[in-house]
């Protein structure tokens, strides 16, 4: 994590972003593309802290297992450090510090969940697309490149951080090579699928928000934005026993306990309005 040195040695996915822990917002992308068993991948150090968090999902009828990564090798290692876990299923890995919003979000997801046999990823236009993997694509808009953070990005599209991969994933990211900054980089696996054309870059559209909490300054937006469209609609971004509820992973007994138990705070009024909404 870029923001290390002021987060007192404690990964950022555990801090808030505004109301809620910043791997609410990635959990919550993954259990609205119907996926219930998840794996969450960190340092030695963190992993526990994640675990003491979360739990292992029973309370949002999901499952949750903890995965150490001993030292940070790059984003495609966690295919190959979840190779048991994942057992030969198709999978989707999202970054812990990646915020997904906008109408339409559920059906895109779903809709990738369910293409098995080609791999998913999801380009954002971007102002800065060199801090980022770039997407390059022919005259006909199909994908035809990808860079990692080149100093000289082929267009503005950028491979946001949620991968839908087939269930050879594992096995491809045992021939990723490491890169010139010493990491099984997740584009070099995409590589694979986009040369055997099998790589799906489904766009999200200009009226969607893709944020990041690289920096400091995109972190308090990010913040801000969540405090912007939560205070103004009533309804909120990245709540996980919402989205359980809403999937009928939890009943409404579960949910009310939820909502007990964090009575004092926004968060927990918040889950008795939906208990009221949906008499
Ligand atoms: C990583 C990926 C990059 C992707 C980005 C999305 O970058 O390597 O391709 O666009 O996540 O957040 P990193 O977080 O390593 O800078």
């Amino acid at each position: 994590s870029r923001l290390y040195p002021i987060t007192l040695g404690i990964s950022k996915q555990l801090l808030p972003i505004y109301d809620k822990p910043m791997i609410y917002y990635p959990l919550s992308v993954l259990m609205i593309s119907g996926i219930k068993e998840i794996s969450i991948i960190s340092t030695p150090d963190d992993l526990p802290l994640f675990e003491r968090l979360l739990g292992d999902g029973s309370q949002w009828g999901i499952s949750l297992n903890f995965i150490v990564q001993p030292s940070p090798d790059g984003i495609a290692q966690a295919f190959i450090l979840a190779e048991n876990f994942l057992d030969g299923a198709s999978s989707a890995l999202i970054l812990g510090d990646n915020i997904f919003f906008g109408n339409g979000l559920s059906k895109m997801l779903l809709e990738a969940n369910k293409n098995e046999f080609e791999a998913t990823i999801f380009g954002y236009h971007v102002a800065e697309p060199s801090r980022y993997g770039v997407i390059g694509f022919d005259s006909e808009g199909v994908v035809d490149s990808l860079q990692e953070k080149p100093s000289e990005p082929l267009s503005n599209y950028v491979a946001t951080g949620l991968y839908f991969l087939p269930s050879d994933a594992s096995m491809i990211a045992r021939s990723v090579k490491p890169s010139a900054r010493g990491e099984l980089e997740i584009l070099t696996l995409l590589e694979y699928y986009l040369n055997a054309s099998k790589l799906k870059v489904q766009r999200i559209g200009r009226g969607h928000a893709w944020l990041d909490t690289g920096t400091h300054e995109s972190l308090i937006d990010a913040g801000n934005f969540v405090k912007t469209l939560q205070n103004r609609q009533g309804l909120q971004i990245g709540n996980i026993e919402e989205v359980s509820y809403k999937n009928g992973w939890i009943s409404k007994e579960i949910l009310k306990e939820h909502a007990n138990r964090l009575n004092a705070t926004d968060y927990g009024k918040y889950l008795f309005s939906i208990i009221e909404e949906t008499k």
